[in-house]
């Protein structure tokens, strides 16, 4: 059985809006994928099909070889699949350690003390927080908690929608050190959506550019970044 997360010729529109149009991709356990492309290009959508947040005309989404299109986003903690949403969407009105506790309710509850303390050492400027609301919490602190409160469900495969947008230089370089180490150390499959195109082929094994919601280019990060197609695709000129 393949231990991989993908899509095969997915589609997906909102009524007569065309998203995303016949997009095949896979990511493997410890493996990071960028999920590269313009604004409107259809990576939040390809996220939110994964993910069973909406519903693909066409095409199926497979973890492990199984089938789980269609299956309802409350179900997507249990196949080993977690969003880090764009905007990062905490709930601001809980405690920093609330809104973990809320991103591990699909663990036995003995666990989840020992799975946070595994993210205040992931991200220790969490752990001095803890007790602190939401939203109050710094742009960067916000984006680390997104994170931490995904990787609570302890996933396969992490997905996560620009977790750079909004963040100062240095406070990005902390949260891609993270993303680094998801992969590395913990041996997750990550999809990452992201505009910063060096940023994002700085981490990733391979990416994936999209330009009007379909696939138009794909390699190793390396043939990515050499490639003057990458940045045509970004211009919206192909
Ligand atoms: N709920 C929706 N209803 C109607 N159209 C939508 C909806 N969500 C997305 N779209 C449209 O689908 C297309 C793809 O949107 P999507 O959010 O997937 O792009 P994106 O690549 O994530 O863009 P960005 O980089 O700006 O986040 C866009 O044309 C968008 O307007
Ligand atoms: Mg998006």
């Amino acid at each position: 059985m393949s231990r991989q997360l993908e899509t095969l010729s997915l589609s997906v529109s909102y009524g007569d809006v065309v998203a995303v149009t016949d997009v095949s991709l896979q990511v493997s356990e410890g493996e990071v994928v960028a999920l590269l492309g313009a604004n409107g290009a259809g990576k939040s959508s390809i996220l939110k099909a994964i993910m069973g947040m909406v519903h693909p005309k066409s095409g199926s989404v497979r973890v492990h070889g199984e089938d789980v299109t269609g299956q309802p986003a409350h179900t997507a903690a249990r196949r080993g699949v977690a969003l880090v949403p764009e905007g990062r969407r905490i709930f601001k009105r809980m405690t920093l350690r609330e809104n973990l506790e809320v991103g591990g309710v699909t663990q036995p509850s003995s666990e989840t003390n020992a799975r946070m303390q595994e993210m205040f050492d992931l991200f220790p400027r969490l752990r001095e927080r803890q007790h602190q609301l939401a939203g109050t919490l710094s742009g960067g602190e916000q984006q680390m908690l997104a994170i931490g409160r995904a990787l609570m469900s302890k996933p396969t495969f992490l997905l996560m929608d620009e977790p750079s947008l909004g963040l100062a230089p240095l406070i990005t370089a902390q949260v891609y050190e993270v993303v680094r180490r998801i992969s590395r150390d913990l041996g997750i499959g990550g999809i990452l959506v992201e505009q910063n195109v060096e940023l994002a082929l700085s981490v990733a094994d391979r990416g994936y550019v999209m330009s009007r919601g379909r696939i138009v280019l794909s390699g190793t990060a390396d043939f990515l970044v050499r490639s003057p197609a990458l940045h045509q695709a970004y211009l919206g000129m192909s």
